[in-house]
């Protein structure tokens, strides 16, 4: 007797809906881009027990035909697409032809619709039985209820989270969504109670600043929109300034074409874009639309959508870097007293124009004085001084600082490095750690303060360059590319090699990774996934092996460090020609002990 027999078709399909739905969220995303396929104006979602238990979008869209409503549930049943070059012009966000059938097999899916206004018909399918139509539903539009998702599958059903938890992920799938479609009017209902509303908006900034306040208390002003044509496609990012930064990629989000998307290449690009603006680990808060020609792009390889083929990927990469990298505004108002014998700033961070200082009171005050500079009063200053005294002798001291005659010197420019820094391992005392972060210590005529591990990264990385310790893998790690990256590699392999790291190509799209810097060890996978992935100028290679090589190796921040180690780290630190990363960001704080005196209002 035959050993192979075709599965039922109920079981097949579960099989199927698998793929495509797995949790309420799931659901929430197919329904979602529905609506927006049907032309909608306003979209509701309603959610009951975590969209477990209920899951209803309505929509004000174009409607389905009596006729077609039995067609919608039936597998590869679309008025999408109808030819496979349609797949490669696509305006849509469905185009398989899958989500109401899978949908049918795991739930109780109604669906009531009005074609083009005219009389609504209803029509239920529960767990694949269909019930007959029925003469009821909206006046316009479209609505979809599913209920009692995985109820005929409890093994499914298990693997459900909390309805808590299930219900965040609806509303984030619901977010994700509406991020990118500000013409539409979006609301959220959850157990009944409308917890998200989102009015039509006239640009994409105000739809995504919407969305990012409803978790944060941001600042508008601390986000700029930012937007590039180019010939085949568009970049439009918002993005947060300098000043709001988080520790982890997780909030830079990607869309192709309206769709979110997770893309690695394109999350580097904005990493890179920002190279020197943020400093090392840190990471901003963006919304990346790229909007590209739909004969570059093919959505047809996740079932949710989630991955893109992007054929012009190279170059959308290094449009996004460069755009990030010209446009961001990148300078940060800087204090200086001035007041001193010669024109040297009070008070100053070392070397570059860009600084990392974190105190968000302190650069507020900062920015209070730079700007009283251009032109207020001197009893506004001291005003702007009052509404923060910390003590009265401050105060005062402060008062007579910023009427001094020498006030009219204050600079908002930085001084470079080279006016104060001069490679040289000659004394220093060694005075501590502060915030374990800050290496202390006393050299001449001024104190340092010395960021451990953006100075051990330089450290490292200089090593890196000069190729002291590489090592030559027992087994060559072989790893696949696409074809762009392919092409990339072939003329570009040579900028890796620069760093000890060998690679050779083994066939078409097929490399191996031979040999890497001993200070990549334990990295050698993540050293792959980014040379997979990346494409662009040897500048932005650099950046992204530096974070990925020096950065993992280095003392964090947050690190006790033992005299002794500190004392050798400061060594390397003052023999550098230059305090900084290889972007331009400072790790060197220099105080003079004239600037400090002067700071306590001691004149001599
Ligand atoms: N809200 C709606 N308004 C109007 N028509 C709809 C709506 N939802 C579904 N349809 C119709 O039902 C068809 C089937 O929907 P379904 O989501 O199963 O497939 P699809 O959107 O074509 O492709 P995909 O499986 O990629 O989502 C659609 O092609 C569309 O014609
Ligand atoms: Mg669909």
């Amino acid at each position: 007797m035959s050993q192979i027999r075709r599965l039922d078709s109920r079981l097949s399909a579960r099989i199927a809906a698998g793929e495509v739905i797995e949790r309420p969220q799931s659901v929430v995303r197919e329904l979602l881009d529905n609506a927006v396929d049907a032309g909608a104006k306003e979209i509701t979602l309603s959610i009951r027990g975590g969209g477990i238990d209920e899951i209803l979008v309505s929509d004000d869209g174009g409607g389905i035909m009596k006729d077609d409503l039995p067609l919608a549930v039936t597998q590869y049943a679309t008025s999408k697409i109808a030819t496979l070059d349609d797949l490669y012009h696509l305006h849509t966000m469905g185009f398989r032809g899958e989500a109401l059938y899978s949908i049918s097999a795991v739930s109780r899916l109604t669906i009531a619709s009005s074609y083009e206004g005219q009389k609504p018909w209803t029509m239920t399918v529960d767990n694949m039985v269909a019930e007959d139509l029925v003469p009821i539903g909206p006046d316009r539009g479209t609505m979809v209820k599913v209920e009692n998702l995985f109820s005929h599958i409890p093994a499914r059903r298990a693997f459900l989270k909390r309805p808590s938890s299930e219900g965040t992920l609806c509303r984030n799938t619901f977010l994700a969504k509406a991020m990118a479609f500000e013409k539409i009017h979006f609301r959220f209902i959850q157990d009944g109670v409308l917890k998200v509303d989102l009015p039509v908006r006239n640009g994409i900034f105000d739809r995504v600043m919407d969305i990012l306040t409803l978790e944060e208390n941001f600042n508008r002003k601390e986000f700029v929109y930012l937007e590039k044509k180019c010939r085949d496609f568009t970049i439009r990012l918002v993005t947060s300034l300098s000043g709001i930064h988080r520790s982890d990629r997780s909030r830079i989000r990607t869309y192709v074409n309206d769709r979110p998307v997770d893309e690695y290449a394109l999350v580097q690009a904005v990493v890179y874009g920002y190279g020197e603006i943020l400093p090392g680990g840190a990471f901003p808060w963006s919304v990346l639309f790229v909007d590209d020609d739909p004969e570059l792009v093919d959505f047809n390889i996740h079932p949710a959508k989630r991955e893109v083929k992007l054929r012009n990927k190279a170059e959308i990469h290094h449009e996004i870097h460069q755009l990030i990298h010209s446009s961001l505004p990148r300078e940060i108002p800087t204090i200086s007293a001035g007041a001193g014998d010669d024109d040297q700033p009070l008070l100053e961070p070392a070397a570059r124009s860009t600084t990392s200082w974190q105190d968000p009171v302190f650069t507020h005050d900062r920015i209070k004085y730079a700007s009283g500079r251009q032109g207020t009063s001197h009893a506004q200053q001291a005003e702007a001084v009052a509404q923060k005294p910390r003590d009265s002798a401050w105060l005062e001291k402060a008062k007579t600082l910023f009427s001094s005659p020498k006030e009219e010197r204050h600079v908002t420019t930085s001084v470079s490095a080279q006016e104060f820094w001069k490679p040289d391992r000659a004394s220093f005392t060694y005075l501590g750690q502060a915030f374990r972060l800050f290496l202390v210590c006393q050299k001449d005529d001024a104190l340092y303060l010395v960021d451990q591990h953006a100075a051990h990264e330089r450290i490292l990385f200089n090593e890196l360059r000069q190729q002291r310790d590489v090592q030559r893998l027992l087994i060559p790690l072989e790893f696949e590319v696409d074809p762009d990256v392919d092409a990339f590699l072939a003329e570009n392999s040579y900028i890796y090699t620069q760093y000890g790291i060998t690679i050779a190509q083994k066939d078409d799209r097929l490399w191996e990774l031979t040999s890497i810097p001993h200070s990549a060890k334990e990295n050698e996978k993540k050293l792959v996934s980014f040379i997979q992935n990346a494409v662009g100028s040897e500048e932005e290679i650099e950046a992204g092996l530096y974070a990925i090589v020096a950065c993992k190796a280095a003392i964090k921040a947050g690190d006790t460090l033992d005299d002794q180690s500190a004392i050798a780290l400061l060594e390397k630190v003052f023999e550098l020609e230059d305090p900084s990363c290889p972007h331009g960001r400072t790790f060197v704080i220099r105080l003079s002990e004239k600037e400090l005196r002067l700071m306590v209002g001691r004149t001599k």
